[in-house]
């Protein structure tokens, strides 16, 4: 057995080389008990070496590094989680639901990539774990940092945490050291195949999921319960309570685990295919699921699907569908993104879990844009794990049967406070009601009359959308905009909410709260609020209930690191109608900076017609930007009060420029048209394609068009071209120039 203390005879240089030998040994056995079930020594043995590791490196602290074992157990808890931003953004998957949904799927990646039904196309399949995702970086094989996903842009740093995590390497295996080959015990023609092939890259994020077991988390509540913990209601809960613990000792305690499916900033791909990376990923030592497949067909997806549907309740861990992904990375990266999913991936989803419960009662929520929006209050209800309470009526037509469009919902049964109603959740998606039980109606329930004036005290009458462009009609909205109050409040929580300044410690209830104390009426006070407080005798934050001194300075110190925000994300807080995160990232992209922005604001909204309309064109040009955007941004930057108030606003900021998608493109900034049909990409790809380039891609020719794409049968627009004499190129010379 090994000694574990007498290590003062020791020389550094002896004990660095048994510190460094013993880290290995120790990583070894973790793998082989955590990763591969299959432990090759006893409990006692294990803590024995780490025992002699922890004396080492009490006796010579100068051994710790970044790939100490000792990290493991977690560190004395820091203040807060720090921001890291993600190069490569994380996205999110777009959503199937059935058979049809995932024909769908495949016919629109053939459409977009031109192939033909007999073209093979291979397509991955493998669980959607239901924990929380992590990207993990890692340079020269050593594990960096590690982010939470947060807004798929910008995540917190959990490295400390995650470092606890037995599953996650704090080294890469290096696939060529014979360390790593015994270890995966390959055959020697694999080994020499591996070898060559896996070379561990000089940066690589390791994407994927942070779970917990089902045994696992039925223990950590029981636990939970014994010492009077909180009770976590369910293993996706669990997991990411235990992550997102300021004391990371906590989360070294807790049973996670981690599977590794995707990736972000790679340096040199270490393969070409989606199934190879992740079987590289095997090899440098994560776990990864093993139900994961390769097809070839629609059918062949299904087929697997039913099967993990199958195996689910006997996995031992939560899944809520099973992804889809095009295998080879040359096309996945031809088919790119939408908005912030990718073409190439799907979530094909379990179906969704539903109970019965009673309406007690609907309140009005009046929201950003004045919208008034009926709020169902429920009998709690367990749906699928979750506990439900509330659930959005949408608006008033919802609650009569009647959908958007004019369709029949529920045929045509409304909604009525003392209802017993049928409610589903699948998945992430909120819940909400899809049936009402008409037997079990009570003699007193009602039809529900919905409010014509708005909750708000100044009872400002509310009015239909009806006849507006861009509304669906069936809205009913106080018309009292920035007087009312209630939207006032709404526009401060939307300015600091999350995917927009996200200020640590001021929340939807601060707000609430601040407005009503007077200290916080447009976002720009938001900035003041530290010089008001010294300013003023009277009222003293520090003094209000709920705010410490510490707690005090800890918010003005959140909001002066949020004094730095980047071009997308300020529009994005502005809370423009209309104007949600995608838009925000056009706008972004298309102008870089507030300063280009502002100006083609002031051209919108200034005085002068032909400018007016010059920069209407503009704007209509960008991709995924119409009427209703325009029209949104003119009214709200037309309003002198709304003007004002940003420039209070941007006086105290500095807003960063926003993030090109590539610069060093020929194309870069530069309009394209396509026009006639092109043979080689589909019209679809050839947008998706300038685009990333960093081109506008527009449908007219125009003088501010730079390039028209002609192929065969190009008519109007080539001829527009020749007359305005804008540059014409071959589809061909297109390829050439970009590709
Ligand atoms: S792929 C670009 N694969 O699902 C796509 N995601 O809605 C990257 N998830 O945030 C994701 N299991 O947390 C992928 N096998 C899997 C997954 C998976 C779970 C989660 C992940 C992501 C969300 C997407």
């Amino acid at each position: 057995m090994i000694d574990a203390h007498h290590t003062s005879s020791l020389t550094l240089s002896e004990a660095k080389a048994e510190y460094e030998k013993l880290g290995t040994e120790i990583a070894k056995h973790d793998d082989l008990y955590h990763g591969q079930d299959a432990p090759l020594v006893s409990d006692a043995e294990y803590d024995a070496l780490r025992r002699r590791y922890t004396a080492l490196e009490e006796q010579f602290p100068e051994l710790k590094s970044d790939i100490s074992q000792s990290q493991r157990v977690g560190a004395a808890p820091s203040e807060k989680f720090k921001k890291i931003r993600h190069n490569v953004p994380m996205l999110s998957l777009g959503n199937a639901f059935s058979v049809e949904d995932v024909d769908d799927f495949m016919e629109r990646i053939r459409r977009f990539l031109g192939m033909s039904a007999d073209m093979l196309l291979e397509i991955t399949a493998e669980p959607k774990i239901d924990g929380l995702s992590c990207s993990l970086r890692y340079e020269n094989g050593v594990l960096v940092s590690a982010a939470t996903r947060g807004d798929g842009s910008e995540g917190e740093d959990v490295t400390v945490n995650v470092k606890t995590i037995k599953e996650v390497p704090l080294f890469l295996n290096d696939p060529s050291s014979d360390l790593a080959l015994l270890s995966h015990l390959l055959s020697q023609a694999e080994k020499e195949d591996q070898g060559a092939r896996v070379k561990i890259p000089e940066v690589i994020e390791i994407r994927g999921e942070i779970y917990m077991r089902h045994d696992d988390f039925a223990g950590l509540n029981t636990a939970q319960q014994a010492n009077g913990g909180k009770i976590f209601a369910n293993p996706r809960n669990a997991a990411a309570g235990s992550l997102r613990q300021l004391d990371s000792r906590i989360t070294a305690s807790r049973p996670l685990h981690f599977f590794a499916y995707a990736w972000g900033e790679v340096s040199e791909m270490p393969a070409q295919s989606q199934i190879e990376m992740v079987e590289a990923f095997h090899t440098y030592g994560f776990q990864t699921n093993p139900l994961m497949k390769l097809c070839h067909t629609a059918q062949e997806l299904i087929t697997h699907y039913f099967s993990i549907e199958e195996q689910r309740a006997t996995l031992g861990y939560d899944i809520d569908g099973v992804v889809y992904k095009v295998n080879d990375l040359g096309l996945q990266q031809r088919l790119g993104f939408v908005a912030r999913s990718p073409r190439w991936a799907i979530a094909h989803k379990f179906p969704a879990e539903r109970a019965t419960t009673i309406v007690c009662g609907i309140d009005i929520n009046v929201g950003r844009t004045g919208a008034l929006t009926p709020i169902a209050r429920l009998e709690p209800v367990t749906v699928g794990g979750v506990v439900v309470s509330n659930v959005t009526l949408h608006n008033e037509d919802y609650i009569k049967g009647i959908g958007n469009d004019g369709s029949v919902l529920r045929e045509g049964r409304d909604i009525r406070i003392g209802d017993t109603v049928l409610v589903q959740r699948a998945g992430d998606v909120i819940p909400q009601i899809v049936d009402v039980l008409l037997d079990k109606r009570p003699s007193f329930a009602i039809p529900y009359a919905f409010p014509q004036v708005c909750p708000c005290e100044l009872k400002t009458p509310a009015v239909r959308d009806v006849g507006l462009k861009g509304e669906d009609g069936s809205v009913r909205r106080c018309t009292g905009e920035f007087a009312c109050p209630a939207q006032r409040i709404e526009h401060l929580k939307h300015f600091v909410s999350r995917r927009a300044f996200d200020i640590e410690g001021l929340g939807e209830k601060q707000i609430e709260f601040f407005y009503e104390k007077d200290l916080i009426r447009e976002p720009s006070d938001i900035f003041n609020l530290q010089l008001r407080d010294q300013a003023s005798e009277l009222v003293k934050i520090r003094n209000f209930e709920g705010f410490g001194e510490l707690s005090t300075r800890n918010l003005f110190h959140a909001i002066d690191s949020r004094r730095q925000i980047g071009l997308e994300r300020f529009i994005y807080a502005l809370g423009v109608r209309h104007v949600g995160e995608s838009t925000a990232a056009t706008l972004a992209r298309a102008y870089g900076s507030w300063a280009a922005f502002w100006a083609i604001l002031e051209r919108l909204t200034g005085q002068d017609l032909l400018l007016c309309e010059d920069a209407r064109a503009e704007l209509d040009a960008l991709d995924q930007i119409g009427d209703a955007v325009i029209d949104a941004l003119c009214k709200f930057f037309g309003e002198a009060h709304n003007m004002a108030a940003v420039l209070r606003l941007v006086a105290q900021l500095e807003i960063l420029d926003a993030q090109m998608p590539k610069q060093d493109t020929l194309v870069a900034g530069k309009t394209i048209v396509f026009t006639g049909s092109l043979e080689r990409m589909s019209r679809d790809e050839a947008k998706a394609q300038a685009e990333r380039l960093g081109a506008k891609v527009s449908g007219s020719v125009s003088k501010k068009t730079d390039i028209v794409v002609a192929g065969p049968g190009a008519g109007s627009k080539l001829k527009q071209a020749a007359t305005l004499g804008v540059r014409v190129m071959s589809e061909d010379e297109w390829l050439e120039m970009v590709v």
